[in-house]
């Protein structure tokens, strides 16, 4: 099992004062920065676009300079124009649902093509069937535990279920992916989402709702612990 990532979503920070969460985050403990781009159309929100992402790239460093990786989460259809967009931008990592993208591999291939790495999201009610074609090709997979669209839902339990599964795929192709988990991911909850198969941990309310996010993501590392 690899190491444990968290990456607060920044879409509960104050977006008046983004750079200033960016850095307060990550001298929380932050892992990764998870930015989720909105369109209102592929989901009913519209958030943050490529400038954005490129305004925060120089707060997004550790006190000793550290690069953090910059999680880009696309919830936008079509995907490929604004992929290449954010891998200019400064992402790190980008993914995308497989059924905005007409053509899931060529995604891929792009986005793998502007230097950066490429995950695939699953919705609560999406088939893993493309998992059988273009795992071996990604960087990450992502489970949503909530429906798209919203921070503050609720974890929707069925998700465990198919953070279990994708797990299974993944040790057997004997590859280094990432499984990371996002939705209503809480202190009391990560711990079932690491028994079912996660090494990454996305939570934007829990963190960014808190008074002091690293009393938060300690106590996340502490339930891992366990
Ligand atoms: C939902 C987003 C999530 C969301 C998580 O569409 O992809 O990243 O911000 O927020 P919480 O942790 O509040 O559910
Ligand atoms: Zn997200």
């Amino acid at each position: 099992m690899k190491t444990y990532r968290i990456a607060p979503s920044i879409l509960s920070a104050d977006f008046a004062r983004l750079g200033d969460e960016v850095r307060s985050v990550i001298d929380a403990g932050a892992d990764w920065i998870h930015f989720d781009v909105m369109d209102n159309h592929y989901v009913p929100n519209l958030t943050i676009g490529p400038t954005v992402c490129e305004a925060i790239r120089k707060h997004a460093v550790k006190a000793d300079g550290t690069k953090v990786p910059i999680d880009v989460h696309l919830m936008v259809e079509p995907v490929d124009a604004l992929a290449q967009a954010f891998a200019k931008a400064g992402a790190d990592m980008i993914s995308f649902h497989a059924e905005a993208s007409r053509h899931v591999d060529r995604t891929i291939q792009l986005i793998n093509a502007e230097g950066c790495k490429a995950g695939l999201v699953f919705n609560p009610a999406a088939s893993l069937d493309v998992l059988d074609w273009e795992l071996d090709k990604l960087d990450h997979v992502l489970v949503m535990s909530v429906n798209p669209g919203f921070g503050g839902q609720a974890f929707i339990a069925s998700a465990l279920r198919k953070i279990e599964a994708i797990r299974k795929r993944i040790d057997a192709s004997g590859r280094d992916v990432r499984l990371e988990v996002d939705g209503g991911i809480k202190v009391d909850n990560i711990r079932a989402a690491a028994d079912a198969g996660c090494d990454t941990f996305v939570a934007g309310s829990a963190i960014f709702g808190a008074a002091d996010y690293r009393t938060v993501i300690d106590a996340m590392r502490a339930r891992l612990a366990d």
